[in-house]
């Protein structure tokens, strides 16, 4: 079970009210401290990429069932930009908490509306007791690298599922880029296109080959896990 501290983020402002001694501490990784804001860049960047593809921040099915003071979660949460998008098109009443294994890319809290907080989680652990049961909408976007065996997706939902009170809807976003590819169809001999596919079919394959990755099929898994109503929503 995690333990309970109480820390502050000297560098954005938030109070972080869960964390289970796996902090990635600014100081002990100063290499990582260097590229922080540009890797927040790339994820604001690819929230609106993926935000706009897919048509929805939230989806459309969900909002009618949320109640009036509708308490959500985003379970690595990044930088915490779905959550402050999501809380600008809500009703004031809702509150938003998002939660990650690090605050390094998190927006400052200053920059995030009054009903928006952001503090500690690490979803490979049984969720902190006094978060169980806790959330009407719990979201999770976009966690494919941190996965492996389909026993690790199957163990994060069933974490994730703790943090719902009884009705509560969850969404998960991922991507599968073990079988993505960076230009399909170029020319196999000639482009530069050719060589960023070559790459990442080589990662792919030693990420599925030795180190297990996998991309579930995600009703199944909801299924599995004894959720209900699961709909699915593909694009390529
Ligand atoms: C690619 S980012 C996606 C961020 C955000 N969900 C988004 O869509 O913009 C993956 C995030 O997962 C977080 N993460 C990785 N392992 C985690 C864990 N075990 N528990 C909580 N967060 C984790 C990382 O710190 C990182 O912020």
């Amino acid at each position: 079970m995690a333990t309970m501290n109480k820390t502050t983020n000297g560098t954005n402002g938030h109070t972080d009210d869960h964390t289970n001694g796996t902090k990635v501490s600014s100081t002990d990784e100063p290499y990582w401290l260097g590229r922080a804001s540009e890797e927040q860049k790339r994820l604001l960047k690819q929230h609106g990429v993926w935000t706009k593809s897919i048509g929805y921040l939230l989806h459309p099915s969900i909002s009618p069932k949320l109640p009036s003071n509708a308490r959500i979660a985003d379970v690595a949460t990044g930088t915490g930009i779905w959550l402050k998008d999501l809380a600008q098109v809500s009703p004031p009443e809702y509150t938003f908490h998002g939660f990650d294994i690090s605050s390094e890319q998190f927006l400052p809290a200053d920059s995030l509306p009054q009903n928006v907080s952001l503090g500690f989680i690490d979803f490979k652990k049984p969720i902190p007791q006094e978060l169980q049961g806790t959330f009407d909408l719990v979201n999770i976007r976009l966690i494919i690298i941190s996965m492996g065996p389909e026993s690790v997706w199957r163990d994060t939902l069933r974490n994730l599922i703790t943090l719902l009170k009884p009705g509560g809807v969850i969404t998960w976003t991922d991507g599968n880029f073990l079988i993505a590819r960076g230009f399909r169809g170029s020319n196999p001999e000639s482009t530069a296109g050719h060589a960023l596919t070559t790459g990442q079919v080589q990662l792919n394959t030693t990420l599925v080959k030795r180190f297990g990755y996998s991309f579930p099929d995600m009703g199944q898994l909801f299924r599995d896990a004894g959720l209900l109503e699961v709909q699915e929503d593909e694009f390529e």
